[in-house]
C-alpha cells in the first residue's frame, strides 16, 4: 500500500450508525458524527471559546511536556497519534531534538476524518520534508495495525485534547489495551485528559454564551438530513447540557421541543415533547482515576503534568497510590488539562 493511499468512510455507514442510535429505547447518536466539514470548522471555533479552557490550557502544557518526554526517551520515535486532525499539538513533539537528530523519525497520524487527515499530510510534507508520514485513515477505536514502514523503531503513542473522555470507562479500557497491544514491547504512551471540577466550569464549557456548542450539537442534525436522508428540523431541537455526577460525565443532548415524527433513511423516528437524543458524553476523571484506567489497560502512569498552579497540589493529593476515595472529594479543583506519560506494564497481563 502506498504510504499515502487514504481509503474512504464507507457510504452507508453515516445512516447505518444513525439507525442504530435513534431505534434504542433511549435515543443516541455516536459522537463520532460531529465531525464533518462543518462540525470540525464548529469544533475548531469551541476551543476558541473563553469557556472551554480545555485546548487553550493543554496547549500551554505541551512545550514544557515535550521538552521533558525528549529528555527521558533513549532516541528516534515513531510518533502514532489517536485521532490526528490536525498537527498542532503533535507539532511540539516534532520541534524536539535529541542528539542532535530528530525526536520524531516517523509520524502515524490515525484518523476517521480522511479530508482533514489528508490535509494534514500535504501540509507536513511541505513543511517537514525529512519527517516520514504514513497516515492511516481508521475509526482508532477498531483495532489498526501500523504501517510496516515504521519498522522497528520504538513508538510513541499520543492520544491529546480529552479525546479519552468521549470513551465510557471499559470503552476506555479497552482502547488503552489495544493500544498498549498495537504499539508493542518498550512503547511509551501520552494522554492529554480533562479533569473532574466543579459543574459551574464544566457545565459552560458545553453550553457557551455565543451558543457555538449548540450549532455543533445540532449539526449532527444537519449531517443526518444530507447524508443519511433524513428530514430533522434542527430549529425544533434544544441543546442542553448536563452534568451526570454518579457517572462523571458531562453529557450533551439534543431535546425535541414538541411531539414529531421524522424520517431517517426511509424510517418514521418518533420523538414525543422533550424526548432528548444523548449525543456526547464527555468523563471528567480524578487524577487517581485516570491512574487506575491506564492501570486496567495494562500501563503503568510515570509521569503526570498539569498546570503550574496545581502541580503542587498533585502531589500533595498523593497520585497513584489508589487514593481513588480520598481524592473523590475534590470536585472544586480548579485543575484543568494534563498530560501522562505511560510506559508498559512490565508483567503481562491475563
Ligand atoms: C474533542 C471530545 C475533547 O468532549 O470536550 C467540545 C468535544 N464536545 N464541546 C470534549 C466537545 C462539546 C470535546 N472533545
Amino acid at each position: 500500500m502506498p504510504d499515502d493511499f487514504i481509503p474512504h468512510e464507507r457510504p452507508g455507514t453515516v445512516a447505518a450508525l444513525a439507525l442504530a442510535g435513534l431505534r434504542r429505547r433511549r435515543k443516541t447518536l455516536p459522537a463520532q458524527l460531529f465531525y464533518d466539514e462543518a462540525g470540525c470548522g464548529l469544533f475548531y471555533r469551541i476551543t476558541e471559546l473563553p469557556e472551554y479552557y480545555l485546548t487553550r490550557t493543554e496547549l500551554a502544557l505541551l512545550p514544557r511536556v515535550a521538552a521533558d518526554v525528549a529528555a527521558t526517551l533513549p532516541g528516534p520515535v515513531a510518533l502514532v497519534e489517536y485521532g490526528a486532525s490536525d498537527e498542532t499539538k503533535a507539532g511540539f513533539l516534532l520541534d524536539m531534538q535529541r542528539a542532535g537528530a530528530p525526536l520524531v523519525a516517523a509520524y502515524v497520524p490515525i484518523d476517521i476524518a480522511a479530508p482533514a487527515l489528508a490535509a494534514l499530510t500535504a501540509r507536513l510534507r511541505r513543511a517537514r520534508p525529512g519527517l516520514a508520514v504514513f497516515p492511516v485513515a481508521a475509526d482508532f477505536l477498531e483495532p489498526v495495525a501500523l504501517p510496516d514502514a515504521i519498522g522497528r523503531l520504538p513508538r510513541l503513542g499520543f492520544f491529546p485534547g480529552s479525546t479519552i473522555g468521549n470513551l465510557d470507562p471499559i470503552a476506555a479500557r479497552v482502547f488503552l489495551g489495544g493500544v498498549r497491544a498495537a504499539l508493542g514491547e518498550g512503547a511509551r504512551l501520552l494522554v492529554g485528559a480533562d479533569l473532574r471540577k466543579d459543574p459551574s466550569v464544566l457545565l459552560p464549557a458545553y453550553d457557551d454564551a455565543a451558543g457555538v456548542t449548540a450549532a455543533f450539537n445540532r449539526n449532527l442534525l444537519v449531517r443526518l438530513n444530507r447524508e443519511a436522508g433524513a428530514g430533522f428540523d434542527p430549529a425544533t431541537f434544544d441543546h442542553r447540557a448536563v452534568w451526570n455526577a454518579e457517572e462523571g460525565r458531562v453529557e450533551m443532548h439534543l431535546v425535541s421541543r414538541r411531539a414529531q415524527t421524522v424520517p431517517v433513511a426511509g424510517e418514521a423516528v418518533h420523538f414525543s415533547e422533550g424526548e432528548t437524543i444523548h449525543t456526547e458524553n464527555s468523563y471528567k476523571y480524578t487524577l487517581a482515576g485516570l491512574a487506575e484506567l491506564a492501570g486496567a489497560g495494562g500501563w503503568h502512569r510515570e509521569r503526570v503534568w498539569t498546570d503550574a498552579e496545581e502541580l503542587f497540589s498533585v502531589h500533595a493529593k498523593g497520585i497513584a497510590l489508589g487514593t481513588l476515595p480520598l481524592v473523590r472529594g475534590c470536585c472544586a479543583l480548579p485543575v484543568f488539562g494534563w498530560l501522562l506519560l505511560l510506559r508498559l506494564r512490565c508483567w503481562r497481563l491475563g
